[in-house]
């Protein structure tokens, strides 16, 4: 029992002086919001009464509704190769994310006392945030994406102190849904005046063997007379190395500590360090920050491409925009984990974060799951692409926003390259060429250890320019038939596929008859999930695949996109109603269409696929041809329909599409069972998989992706909902309309089908199924217990689940 509370003493003891150097406060509960422009930023008493009280991270336009006129312009996409103005909708996802707005809280700094110094850091608000304390405008920023902080120890006062934060978006300032308002964190530092400064520690591995490693740290600090303690942790928390010095060269030291028999980070295996550093005025302790790392050694070589610890490799990875489908914007860490654990599913390795600053969730996550990141700044430079957008700012911003990128996330090991920026119309004249240079100039100087790239459309211009030959790494946005020319041309020896495919399809609904085609469009708005569909400037899956097998010097693809995301509904932008994009591998859910399995057959190289498409409910085609694909890692398979075969195919070279699934198409459609057989090479049956022809939607089925979530109020479980006939087949063509109720310690969050045509609002606890699913998001309380969902529709038998939280 003593020693029990000798040890709570010392517990206590070390919380109450590690609170003293450094304290870190998130402000999340008790903001009042406003959406308007009549607010003040003054501390006086200020009737924020009537205002609604929310919780951030807040997007405030993701609760709808969907409205045609919130975006709606007449404009000619010249990306996409339009000359003539057209009327688009959706471009924007048509969420009320236009307009201005008011945030409020109020805080107070525990201990606040003279030689304090209090920052308080923003990690992106959408957009242009103007910031006041206590009715003092304390600054401002103008990119939405980026984080920024600001000293704010003069505004601070004894007792409550007043935030305010105003907020403006303006119409025509992006190509895509950007969310509106504190998308996510923020936090107040309050520290001594001898401290580390804000995202002053860099740590680097400059060596890296079976057998040792260098660790390079290099740390801003101010004070007088100061020395630095730093110690590295493996993942369980043991002392591996410490180093202590004295030597400041100016504000920095710098160290080098030898880290023995280092555990390397890969995706296969993220193992992650952390460097503890505490920093000592005389003999005083004064400030204690800890960093995670990890060790591990990139290179790009144009002999043998890239390589990641001594393993040359490609990037199989996806581009992904920053919205969370039904959560609009606001960051939310279990929503980030299920992506990126889908996405491992697939064999995927990489995220490309376009077209800006990843949240530092995301890179967390990556770090811990084992992704490797392409960190993007802009879409625009100094020439615009939308009317509002990033060029208004970027002469006078441009720097400082690269500037607070690397700073802030340069410690992740997850990052192995940058990009300064995608498909900007600077890739034209002599201007572009000096900003691409002089940004990249930026880079190197904040970021020795990762070379840059830009995603390139205009290749010829970039190639007659020089724009593409001074890049680190040029990396081509489709284009897949200039590959040739752009490595002959560009003396780097590499070509990253920085941007490809951009196939088109909606889950679960197959258009006949299969052919391949550009910009095709139905009355119902959706795209063929026979993955034949594409833009005029993109491709299908294959032509990247041969690519990525055949030439040496392609390091790898990120592919458009990795999820539905919202706005940018292509190829029906100028059709409503239509608001979300049809290009990812999975839907706006988060739920697998066909191409999933077609990456995943040559992705995931540990686990075996085999995926049969279209469903088997073609009720009216009965004797009509309804080809069959299968996408699978094995060569060859076999197809039985009612038990009778339709013959061998093997995988061949008559068509990019041939190489890599295998194709009955002249099939005729009965109902009943279809069965496929993958044969291994030496032609021994090897794996099988059967779908049937399902009766009439009888019971509801949920299927949780975690049956224990935490009790954070954040956390999220999700729970996948389908229906199934009276014998339990999958009814894949189901439509019908269901009700959701949480009860319990849980509240019912958000719903999402995938369908881009879809009006219904995400928040209500309704909505119809889309191709016989949806998904419905259950979020914890802060409060432990049991968590009942329970999805009604008529006619149907209700499905209900228990889950709990911790
Ligand atoms: C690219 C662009 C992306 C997206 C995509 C759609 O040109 O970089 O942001 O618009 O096309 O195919």
């Amino acid at each position: 029992m003593k020693r029990e509370g000798l040890f709570f003493l010392l517990v206590l003891l070390f919380q109450v002086s590690f609170a003293q150097q450094r304290q870190e406060i998130e402000l999340n509960q008790g903001w009042k919001f406003y959406k308007g422009q009549n607010a003040s930023a003054s501390q006086k008493e200020f009737n924020d009464k009537k205002w609604s009280t929310v919780t951030v991270p807040h997007d405030w336009a993701i609760y709808g509704p969907f409205d045609k006129e919130v975006d709606k312009q007449v404009v000619a996409i010249l990306q996409n190769g339009e000359k003539v103005p057209t009327e688009k909708t959706g471009r924007t996802g048509s969420l009320p994310h236009i307009g201005d707005a008011w945030y409020r809280n109020y805080f107070t700094v525990p201990g606040f006392q003279k030689g304090k110094r209090v920052f308080i850091q923003f990690e992106g608000a959408m957009s242009e945030p103007k910031v006041y304390v206590n009715g003092t405008k304390v600054g401002e920023w103008n990119y939405g994406y980026n984080y920024f902080y600001f000293d704010i120890t003069d505004q601070i006062q004894n007792g409550k102190n007043t935030l305010a934060v105003s907020l403006s978006n303006k119409p025509l300032s992006s190509r895509w849904y950007p969310g509106a308002g504190l998308f996510r964190k923020v936090k107040l530092i309050v520290k001594n005046e001898e401290s580390i400064e804000h995202w002053g520690t860099f740590v680097t591995t400059p060596f890296v063997s079976d057998t040792q490693a260098k660790v390079n740290v290099k740390t801003k600090a101010a004070g007088k007379d100061l020395s630095l303690e730093t110690t590295i942790l493996d993942a369980q928390g043991n002392t591996v190395a410490t180093n202590k010095t004295s030597a400041i060269f100016g504000k920095e030291f710098e160290q080098n500590i030898a880290v023995q028999n280092p555990k390397l980070w890969s995706p296969e295996s993220p193992y992650l360090y952390t460097a503890v550093s505490r920093l000592y005025s005389g003999n005083t302790l004064k400030d204690e920050s800890s960093t995670r790392f990890g060790i591990r050694q990139i290179n790009y070589d144009p002999k043998t491409g890239f390589s990641l610890n001594g393993k040359v490799r490609k990037f199989k990875g996806v581009c992904l925009h920053h919205d969370l489908g039904p959560l609009g914007s606001a960051i939310n860490v279990s929503a980030l984990r299920r992506q990126l654990r889908i996405l491992k599913d697939m064999g995927c390795d990489a995220v490309r974060s376009s077209h800006n600053m990843p949240s530092l969730e995301q890179l967390q996550l990556c770090d811990e799951m084992g992704l490797m990141f392409l960190a993007e700044t802009f879409d625009e430079w100094a020439k615009p692409k939308v009317k509002n957008g990033y060029a208004r700012f970027f002469d006078q911003d441009a720097e400082k926003d690269v500037v607070n990128l690397i700073r802030a996330t340069r410690n992740h090991p997850c990052i192995v390259m940058w990009s300064s920026g995608n498909e900007v119309p600077d890739q034209f004249g002599a201007e572009g060429v000096k900003r691409a240079k002089w940004l990249q100039e930026i880079f190197h100087r904040e970021d020795p250890t990762r070379p840059v790239t830009v995603g390139m459309d205009q290749v010829k211009a970039t190639m007659a320019s020089g724009f593409g030959a001074l890049l680190d790494i040029p990396g081509l946005n489709y284009r897949t038939h200039l590959y040739e020319d752009a490595f002959k041309a560009f003396p780097q020896g590499l070509i990253l596929g920085s941007e490809t495919a951009s196939t088109v399809s909606s889950r679960g609904v197959y258009k006949f008859p299969v052919v391949k085609a550009a910009e095709k469009r139905y009355d119902d708005h959706q795209c063929s999930s026979y993955d034949m569909e594409y833009c005029s400037w993109s491709n299908l899956p294959e032509d990247d695949f041969i690519l990525q097998d055949t030439k040496p010097w392609v390091i790898g693809q990120f592919v458009w996109t990795g999820f539905d995301y919202l706005g940018e509904p292509t190829p029906y932008d100028s059709y409503w109603p239509s608001r979300s994009s049809y290009f990812g591998i999975n839907d706006l859910a988060g739920l697998p269409k066909d191409r999933f399995y077609l990456y995943r057959s040559q992705w995931n190289t540990t686990e075996n696929t085999l995926h049969i498409l279209p469903h088997w409910n073609w009720e009216g085609r009965e004797g009509q041809v309804t080809p069959v694909f299968v996408y699978t890692n094995y060569d060859s398979a076999e197809l039985f329909l009612n038990g009778k075969s339709m013959g061998v195919q093997k995988k061949n070279d008559s068509s990019p599409q041939a190489k890599y699934r295998l194709m009955w198409m002249d099939l005729k459609y009965e109902p009943g069972t279809l069965k496929v057989v993958a044969y291994d090479k030496a032609g021994k049956a090897a794996a099988e998989k059967t779908i049937k022809t399902a009766g009439k939607p009888a019971r509801i089925v949920l299927e949780p992706d975690r049956k224990v979530i935490d009790a954070d109020g954040n956390d999220i479980s999700f729970v996948t909902v389908s229906v199934v006939d009276k014998d339990g087949n999958a009814c894949a063509t189901a439509n019908n309309q269901l009700n959701f109720k949480v009860s319990g310690n849980g509240t019912y969050r958000a719903a999402c089908n995938g369908d881009a045509s879809s009006l219904e609002q995400f928040h209500l606890p309704t909505m119809k199924l889309f191709s016989g699913k949806l998904v419905v998001l259950v979020q914890s309380t802060s409060k432990a217990g049991d968590i009942q969902l329970r999805v009604e529709g008529k006619g149907l038998q209700a499905g209900i689940i228990d889950l709990k939280s911790k």
